[in-house]
């Protein structure tokens, strides 16, 4: 059975954290994956959520299943860190997923039984499991323009001109804020005239929103999402933990959809959880059981909120040093579009075979599709590789 089975290509992310164990060499840096470090180049577990992990720990006492739409207290936990405050809180409805990823697919899932016809419009470039998912649930693919490679940040002119031929059969995938892999996000504005497209032509929108926090505050970066929630119908929408408790491993995330009813609503959760029997039945609750907890503490929510900001501040910083470094030592502005990107990524411009040299000559592991991961940056390594940077980009 599996003999007709070609050799499958790596994945692009994922295959680099592998290949950047491997490498012996002392000189390395990982700036491939999206994970947080500090300092001192650890991914630690946050404080608020290891005082929950006690807390659950000491409080749990069963380990029986939970339900197809995971915690419901963790759900609606999700719903209001995103649509606090907006008009759609009685037609809105949530599960539990195993990650963003596990959210995408749900979606893609449902809006294939929903809407078998439905093209989905990702920007150009995408999150490079964007395509892939989104195919697998048998949906068709298209591109919108959004990144200038001249100007390093997004084209809305050429983003708009696009999605105004997008209709009734289509969805239209937005990144709520801290667009990966470019940094560069769209503007309130831009938010504005995309709502005005999506109640004009009738799309619907989808907003992906894995880095809550990252980009200019908690609040501020659903900001967008929020204004387009209460102009259009439906809307769908994806969030992760992964980053904003740092809870990678744990898978824990949640799909979010927001129906022309509340009736309509429950029916698309109802076919949620049906989707979710069908493929892995519930998700893990440990991820959820730990937000849960930090979010229904006043203290721990504080603590939570403390810590983000300051892993907001701490890429900010980073953003700022590596800049200072390209241009007092270097003598060049040439990088100076990585300050204004939001968020753990920012594509340096730079071609595959650059990203090639950069890994295979200095050890610094970014992904193919030139993009880097700033939060993955200690300041003792921003000279190596912002002398590394130059060197490649004089190729
Ligand atoms: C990334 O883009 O690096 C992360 O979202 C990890 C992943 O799942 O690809």
């Amino acid at each position: 059975m599996f003999s007709q089975l070609p050799t499958p290509a790596l994945d692009p992310i994922l295959s680099l954290t592998v290949a950047f164990r491997n490498d012996p060499r002392r000189e390395k840096v990982d700036l491939g994956i999206g994970v947080y470090k500090n300092s001192q180049g650890e991914t630690p577990i946050m404080r608020a959520v290891s005082q929950a992990q006690h807390i659950v720990a000491d409080t749990q006492k069963t380990k029986s299943y939970v339900g197809l739409a995971g915690c419901e207290e963790f759900n609606q936990s999700m719903v209001d860190l995103l649509l606090k405050g907006t008009s759609v809180l009685d037609r809105v409805a949530a599960i539990q997923t195993p990650g963003a990823s596990g959210a995408l697919r749900m979606l893609g899932d449902l809006m294939k039984v929903a809407q078998p016809d439905t093209t989905v419009w990702i920007s150009n470039p995408s999150y490079v499991n964007h395509k892939p998912v989104m195919e697998a649930a048998g949906l068709k693919v298209k591109y919108y323009r959004y990144f200038s490679p001249l100007t390093k940040q997004v084209d809305t002119e050429l983003m708009l001109q696009d999605l105004a031929g997008a209709g009734v059969n289509d969805v239209v995938l937005l990144h709520g804020c801290c667009h990966n892999p470019t940094g560069a996000d769209i503007d309130f504005s831009a938010w504005q005239a995309i709502t005005e497209l999506a109640v004009k032509n009738g799309f619907t929108p989808f907003v992906d929103i894995a880095y809550q926090g990252f980009g200019d505050g908690l609040e501020e970066d659903a900001k967008g999402l929020q204004y387009m929630a209460n102009q259009v119908e439906e809307m769908l929408i994806t969030t992760s933990c992964s980053k904003n408790f740092g809870l990678y491993r744990e898978r824990t995330g949640a799909a979010i959809v927001i129906g022309q009813s509340a009736l309509a609503a429950q029916n698309a959760k109802g076919k949620l959880m049906t989707l979710a029997r069908a493929t892995y039945t519930m998700p893990p609750d440990h991820g959820a059981a730990l937000v849960k907890t930090v979010l229904q503490d006043q203290a721990l929510t504080t603590l939570w909120k403390q810590e983000l900001s300051e892993m907001q501040q701490r890429l900010l910083n980073l953003r700022q040093t590596l800049c200072n470094e390209l241009r007092n030592q270097h003598n060049t502005s040439q990088f100076d579009f990585i300050e204004s990107h939001k968020g753990m990524f920012t594509v340096l411009g730079f071609s595959p075979e650059q990203m090639g040299t950069l890994r295979e000559e200095y050890g610094i592991y970014g992904v193919g599709d030139g993009r880097i991961n700033i939060a993955g940056l200690t300041e003792k390594d921003i000279p190596y590789v912002a002398d590394a940077i130059v060197k490649v980009s004089q190729r």
